[in-house]
């Protein structure tokens, strides 16, 4: 592996996933297992196993976008993996796809867009949110997501390029919804994240109001089951809601 490159460090304590990302290299790592020469890892592959001075194994792997969910630092509230998964869903995002997106926040939502389109644009207002989100980035290795300090509100007005997908996940999207229409190419989507019924209503009216839009609004929700010895059964912990998702097709 290459200095510099991030790593998953994966091993198992009385049965139960423990898990660690680290840099490659010439630092050592400290944890409740004992010292990880990172060095070490110049000469590992993924796969490949190494072992803390306790004796510890770990499987050395590369982060993937779940993975990264998990580690990242946060800043603003992240989408969940399970609404990404419908924003990836619902619009088809594939290797060709140019997206803008805002606001940055942690940068969660851009990195996994940026791990499966070309190219991402993403705009976050505040500076410090802004930084953040490029050092999670950066860790993920990813090269083709730009993130840009700036008011989308404003700031979509001067955007020249054209886009197939654009995502907004801040409270004013529905003043920047009928600016989207101008920077979309020809059958592009917008898709607009909402906590609240509130903003959603909000949003959908901004839409018909810039319309014709072929739209949808859905909720998705998640309900992990708890599996053990006695059972198997929705989890009681937790609720299921995060928040709306619309999806507009021009
Ligand atoms: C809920 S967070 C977005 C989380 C992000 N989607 C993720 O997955 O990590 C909303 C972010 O929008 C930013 N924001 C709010 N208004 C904005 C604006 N007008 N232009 C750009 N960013 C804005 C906030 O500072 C905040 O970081």
């Amino acid at each position: 592996m290459e200095n510099g490159e991030m790593v998953l460090l994966r091993t198992f304590l009385n049965e139960k996933p423990r898990e660690f990302i680290v840099c490659v290299s010439e630092d050592a790592f400290h944890s409740d297992f004992g010292i990880i020469e990172l060095s070490e890892l110049f000469r590992l592959s993924p796969g490949d196993r190494i072992c803390s001075h306790k004796g510890q194994e770990f499987i050395v792997q590369k982060p993937r976008m779940p993975d990264m969910f998990r580690h990242a630092q946060r800043s603003g509230a992240p989408m969940m993996p399970k609404d990404i998964g419908m924003v990836v869903a619902y619009t088809g995002l594939c290797k060709n796809d140019v997206v803008l997106d805002a606001g940055t926040g942690s940068g969660v939502l851009s990195m996994y867009l940026g791990s499966i389109a070309k190219n991402v644009i993403t705009y976050e207002i505040k500076e410090n949110f802004a930084n953040l989100a490029r050092n999670n980035i950066s860790k993920a290795g990813l090269h083709n997501v730009e993130v840009r300090c700036g008011n989308i509100v404003e700031e979509i007005d001067k955007i020249e390029e054209k886009f197939d997908v654009v995502t907004l996940d801040t409270i004013n999207s529905p003043e920047v919804v009928p600016k989207v229409r101008r920077v979309l190419v020809p059958g592009g989507f917008v898709v607009t994240y909402s906590p609240f019924i509130e903003q959603t209503i909000a949003i959908r009216k901004a839409l018909d109001a810039s319309g014709p839009w072929d739209v949808m609004t859905i909720e998705c929700i998640e309900r992990p089951l708890s599996v053990s010895e006695r059972g198997t059964r929705p989890g009681t912990g937790g609720v299921g809601h995060t928040g709306y998702i619309t999806i507009a097709r021009i």
